[in-house]
């Protein structure tokens, strides 16, 4: 019985344990989806798969006499922080814009996604005329709480800015977000389409008459982590950009070139958006061989020739187990991991259009597979495939993070602790009980090591903008893309 039953298992594990096998990216692609469930604030569904979450944040907006339920909590605490949600449903409806195609049944998935969030951000651009809502959730009072969104008993207190009030960098971030979405809808859904550009068009325009970054507000501005450090051109070029791409309006040509030029920059995220809008305007130097975008295509390739290890120009630092680490901005380091990834790949498809290739300096000869290769190095890598050996998504493959740094992952369903007396779940050695599936964390450390303590929300706490521009580059994996 023992040795029939070892046969088996060595047989079986001869066939599975294949160590250059490539992970499973359709089962990753699947949870990086489903984590967005996991996120939802407002009244859930009743086809809600992640069964642990209940509604919450109900009654958001009344403190404004509106109605500004729904959207998503950024990362482990219960603030709605529009700015890098509308980040997130920008790099979302990207994702399912180029690869949408490939997702085969995740795609309706996909626009699920997108739609809990556009959902939400309507009614922030559309309840009060002159005003958007650009937050919910007092951070000084939330965030020291370490309390469920089902039973958080701090103030719900409403942001927005208006004229008066600017908010370049969120409002242009928003209308990115509304843009690319009406896209991803304009087949399924023309009426939803419609009203999603409509309201871009109102909310970008807002964005370049009346400019100025939220965060320099007056009182009472929303006191976040999530601000754009007085600089929103990077925003108002994407923004312009994304409006641009879904009405072929040149008016927005013409006003992204009155910016005077963008940043030469070896980062893309929520808060710099340069080289995104770079890859995003080559597409129609590539693929639509419009020579009036030449610029952007240069740009395109600077950044990327910052990214690649090896070349005269790279500023890209890689782990020895081969991660790239932003030794500068080191907080929630996959949050930069995926979103480079995403741009690597989609530029790599673009010059796959038109058979393209170009230099950086004198580098050998960039050919698309070039990209491709460090594109897949850092999905494999986060998927399992590093010193620790262990996957960075939550719920994927046999070894991933136990104790991620998420209020509602860490408390027990059934225990409804006030604001301090759940800290016992946040300082407990004891594994999260509940399994917020397909939450990337921040990550590992500089030395490839990852000591998974909730307490270390650098490394532990997952966010919605890392997730995000994952799901397109999973999808390119997925549907069998390779080097
Ligand atoms: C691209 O446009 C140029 C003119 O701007 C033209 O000479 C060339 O043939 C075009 N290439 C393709 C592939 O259409
Ligand atoms: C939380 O509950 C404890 C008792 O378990 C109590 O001492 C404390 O005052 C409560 N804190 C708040 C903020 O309600």
């Amino acid at each position: 019985m023992t040795s029939l039953f070892f046969l088996v298992f060595l047989f079986s594990s001869l066939l599975t344990r294949n160590v250059d096998a490539d992970p499973n990216y359709i089962d990753a692609l699947s949870k990086s989806l489903l984590f967005f469930q996991g996120q939802r604030s407002g009244p859930l569904p009743t086809d809600q798969k992640i069964s642990w979450r209940g509604n919450s944040g109900v009654n958001d907006g009344s403190l404004a006499n509106v109605d500004l339920t729904g959207g998503y909590y950024t990362e482990g605490d219960n603030v709605k922080h529009n700015f890098p949600m509308a980040f997130t449903t920008t790099m979302l409806s990207w994702s399912t814009l180029e690869y949408g195609g490939q997702m085969g049944p995740e795609l309706q998935n996909a626009r699920v996604s997108i739609r809990w969030a556009t959902d939400y951000l309507l009614k922030c651009a559309t309840k009060t005329q002159g005003q958007l809502y650009v937050g919910v959730g007092d951070l000084s009072a939330n965030h020291p709480c370490w309390e469920r969104p089902e039973d958080m008993d701090t103030p719900r207190t409403v942001y927005s800015v208006s004229a008066s009030n600017p908010g370049s960098d969120v409002a242009a971030e928003t209308a990115a977000a509304l843009a690319a979405a009406s896209m991803v809808f304009r087949e399924v859904d023309p009426q939803y389409s419609t009203s999603l550009l409509a309201t871009s068009k109102i909310v970008m325009e807002f964005a370049m008459q009346h400019q100025g970054s939220h965060s320099d507000a007056p009182p009472p501005r929303f006191r976040t982590f999530y601000y754009s450090y007085s600089v929103y051109k990077d925003e108002l070029m994407w923004g312009a950009a994304w409006l641009l791409k879904a009405t072929d309006d040149l008016n927005y040509k013409n006003f992204i070139e009155s910016l005077g030029g963008g940043e030469q920059t070896d980062i893309f995220n929520w808060n710099n958006k340069y080289s995104g809008a770079y890859v995003l305007l080559s597409q129609r130097a590539l693929v639509n061989n419009d020579s009036n975008f030449e610029q952007y295509k240069q740009e395109a390739e600077s950044f990327i020739c910052k990214i690649l290890p090896n070349t005269p120009s790279s500023s890209t630092s890689y782990t020895s187990g081969g991660l790239m680490y932003n030794y500068k901005l080191p907080d929630s380091n996959l949050q930069h991991v995926t979103a480079i990834t995403f741009l690597l790949t989609t530029y790599a498809n673009y010059m796959k259009a038109t058979q393209h290739r170009f230099y950086c300096g004198n580098s050998d000869v960039i050919v698309p597979d070039v990209l491709i290769k460090v594109s897949k190095q850092q999905v494999d890598y986060i998927l399992g495939e590093n010193p620790a050996k262990m996957s960075y998504m939550v719920g994927y493959g046999p070894s991933f993070p136990m104790r991620i740094h998420h209020r509602g992952s860490s408390i027990p369903s059934q225990a409804h602790p006030n604001c301090t007396e759940g800290n016992q779940f946040l300082y407990t050695p004891n594994p999260n009980p509940n399994i917020l599936t397909g939450a990337i964390v921040g990550g590992p450390d500089e030395k490839d090591e990852y000591l998974d303590k909730r307490d270390d929300y650098i490394h532990s706490e997952p966010a919605t903008y890392i997730n995000a521009p994952f799901v397109g580059t999973l999808a390119y994996f997925a549907s069998g893309g390779s080097a």
